[in-house]
């Protein structure tokens, strides 16, 4: 009888979708969360907080695997550190962790950088946090996922005039095809940085919002100001983009299309 892994992240985008996929696996999965939840068909859902470490020892009791989905705009290098001294002490064997294209590129060295950047340089600090835990670990980085782009796109498209990143280049990839990689990851032996999986085209900023205005029937004016700071101008230069990883079959376009029949 194989133990449970424990997903944390399990309610978010990428999560749900990796859960069906590990239970297809015959896996036995625990979420961790910070909020209370049923159990469901080989689910268990236990309570906790990567960002403080509460409930985190607890969660990891018995564990040999851990995929970690956990993730938001601030503090994810500490929610890396709670989780993998937790980890540590529970004699986990396996860590999967995902990250995000340019974790590695995007330098954030100003206050203005942190302020809109600032993820990339957690993203950087969780994936040293854990190479250096002493944990066996797997780290995927991905570019942006569809419904990362579709939701940034319709907070901007409230706003009479869309307040685009000037020069910003996005190549969207689909979160299932993501949460696919990660189970097989999962599964499969500790692997340390393992190639990108980024979406099968680069688009230009104003082209999404093109088709994403087109696709929901609003017409609004664009502006693309030019962010200052080191790390807008690394996002311009593609440091978010991977093109030899172009692995993702699923398209934008594919995706809006989807989304717009199920009414957005
Ligand atoms: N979205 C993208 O385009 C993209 C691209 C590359 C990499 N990633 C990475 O992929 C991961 C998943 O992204 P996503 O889009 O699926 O995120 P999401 O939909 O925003 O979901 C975030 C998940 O993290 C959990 N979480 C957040 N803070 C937590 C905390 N302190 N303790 C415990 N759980 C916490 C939430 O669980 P509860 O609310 O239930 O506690 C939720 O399940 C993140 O690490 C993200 O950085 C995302």
């Amino acid at each position: 009888m194989t133990s449970p892994l424990l997903l944390t992240g399990g309610t978010g985008t990428l999560g749900r979708l990796a859960l069906p996929l590990l239970r297809d696996a015959g896996r036995k999965v625990r979420v961790l969360t910070r909020h209370q939840h049923e159990p469901a068909d080989g689910i268990e859902y236990v309570t906790g907080d990567v960002g403080t470490g509460s409930g985190v020892d607890a969660a990891v009791t018995g564990i040999e695997t851990i995929v970690h989905c956990a993730g938001g705009a601030k503090g994810d290098g500490d929610k890396a550190r709670n989780l993998v001294q937790a980890a540590s002490r529970a004699g986990v064997r396996h860590l999967v962790f995902i990250s995000v294209v340019g974790a590695d590129r995007i330098p954030v060295v100003s206050g203005v950088d942190r302020a809109m950047y600032g993820y990339f340089a957690e993203k950087r600090d969780a994936e040293r946090v854990i190479a250096e835990s002493g944990v066996p670990w797997t780290t995927l980085r991905a570019t942006q996922f569809h419904d990362w782009i579709l939701t940034l796109l319709g907070q901007m498209a409230k706003m009479p005039v869309m307040p685009l990143w000037g020069g910003a280049r996005f190549q969207p990839v689909d979160s299932g095809e993501v949460a696919a990689r990660l189970v097989e990851l999962a599964l499969g032996e500790p692997s340390g940085l393992v190639p990108s999986i980024a979406g099968p085209r680069v688009y230009g900023m104003e082209e999404l919002a093109r088709s994403y205005l087109r696709a929901v029937g609003k017409r609004r004016l664009m502006i693309s100001p030019k962010a200052p700071g080191k790390a807008a101008a690394a996002y311009r230069a593609g440091a978010n983009l991977a093109p030899e990883c172009a692995v993702g079959r699923r398209t934008w376009e594919d995706f809006l299309a989807t989304q717009v029949r199920q009414g957005l």
